[in-house]
């Protein structure tokens, strides 16, 4: 099987997570054997559309342009046995380099009107291959797609085999050891191998791909925090995700949050123990988790019977948190103070090693 897959995406390698969900899908499709060509048309040359139709009139099923759409990518999506169309969600839709792709393919139309299921369409000069649309986009709820797929299954109607969406994309990145993300990328590979034995996705594969890996509630205190640091740093997402940087909270919930999101399950082993933060300054209160089963739990007011309390100013252990400050440094110039086990603070170190 011939697969053409175009990328639109701007972005590139593991920061781009079209590119990320897109690769899984080869991965599949080439462990079936399938002859797998990608492109990313970002950095192609493709016009406008300038609506001339000399395409359907002086020159059929010629573009007066000469492009890497015209030379290239046009007769590659004639040929190939399968079309995979991966995108970023921008505004709702395909982005505006995948629309200017897809407005070039005039050319394959027939200028004459048919009227297909009661409604006006132009008949095809050429027999086009099935589609494939994968499209990723930040926010969590699978409703974000909703306007892409009626767009595309207008535009594609039967030849649309597949729809791949991944929601809540960004979280893609950086987080390759997480469980629920292996298991979304073992779906997605799983996919691609499917698409080439059946030319299709099973509605189990589908389920494994599009699971839930977050909503609204968890992400927006945790992404709001993120894109403040980022005005505050004056940094953009990109040097935030590369330079490994950590959200400063700005309130005990918040930390709570932050630091389940840190916690390392299989760096912590069989370690039990509970830990207190005893925050003063800005923020001021008791917080403790209990580690126990490699399972963390958190909440708010001080624990029975901890085994280390660290009596903080919340400024303080936020510069060392997002590594502002050398958490040992400060123990030695007794910016905290701790009482209980001093092993507890290094084991801390480790479990939210993430
Ligand atoms: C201009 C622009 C518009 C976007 N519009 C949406 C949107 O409508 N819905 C959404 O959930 N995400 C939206 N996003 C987020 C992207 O879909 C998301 O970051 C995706 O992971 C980008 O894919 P990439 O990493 O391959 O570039 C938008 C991003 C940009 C830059």
């Amino acid at each position: 099987m011939k697969v053409f897959a175009i990328n639109s995406s701007a972005r590139t390698g593991d920061v781009s997570k079209t590119e990320i969900v897109l690769n899984w899908l080869v991965q599949g499709m080439q462990e079936e054997k399938a002859d797998v060509e990608v492109v990313n048309i970002h950095r192609k040359k493709i016009n406008y559309c300038k609506g001339c139709f000399n395409c359907w009139t002086k020159t059929p099923g010629k573009c007066v342009f000469k492009d890497d759409m015209t030379r290239e990518l046009l007769p590659r999506f004639l040929e190939c046995d399968l079309f995979i169309m991966a995108t970023p969600l921008f505004h709702y839709t395909v982005n505006a380099k995948m629309k200017t792709f897809i407005e070039r393919t005039l050319p394959m139309a027939l200028p004459f009107f048919k009227l297909r299921n009661g409604v006006t369409t132009h008949p095809l000069r050429h027999e086009p291959p099935p589609v494939v649309v994968l499209s990723v986009a930040g926010f969590p709820e699978m409703s974000v797609f909703d306007q892409l797929s009626s767009y595309v299954n207008f535009l594609y109607k039967d030849r649309l085999v597949a729809e791949i969406y991944r929601t809540a994309a960004e979280i893609l990145a950086g987080q390759m050891t997480s469980q629920k993300i292996q298991a979304i990328q073992e779906a997605t590979i799983q996919g691609g191998r499917e698409l080439v034995k059946t030319k299709k996705i099973s509605p189990e594969t589908m389920a494994g791909i599009t699971r839930e890996l977050t909503t609204f509630e968890k992400m927006a205190p945790l992404g709001n925090l993120a894109w403040q640091t980022c005005i505050d740093e004056g940094v953009n997402m990109g040097q935030f995700q590369k330079r490994g940087m950590v959200p400063r909270p700005d309130s005990i919930e918040t930390f709570m949050a932050i630091m389940r999101f840190g916690f390392n399950p299989q760096k912590a082993g069989s370690d039990v123990y509970t830990i207190q933060f005893r925050f003063s300054g800005q923020v001021e209160g008791d917080c403790h988790f209990s580690v126990q089963d490699g399972a963390i739990e958190f909440q708010a007011g001080a624990a029975k019977d901890p085994g280390l309390i660290i009596h903080t100013p919340f400024d303080v252990w936020m510069d060392i948190l997002t590594r502002k400050a050398d958490g040992q440094k400060m123990f030695m110039d007794q910016k905290y103070t701790i009482e209980g086990d001093l092993n507890l603070l290094l084991k801390m170190g480790e479990a939210f090693s993430r």
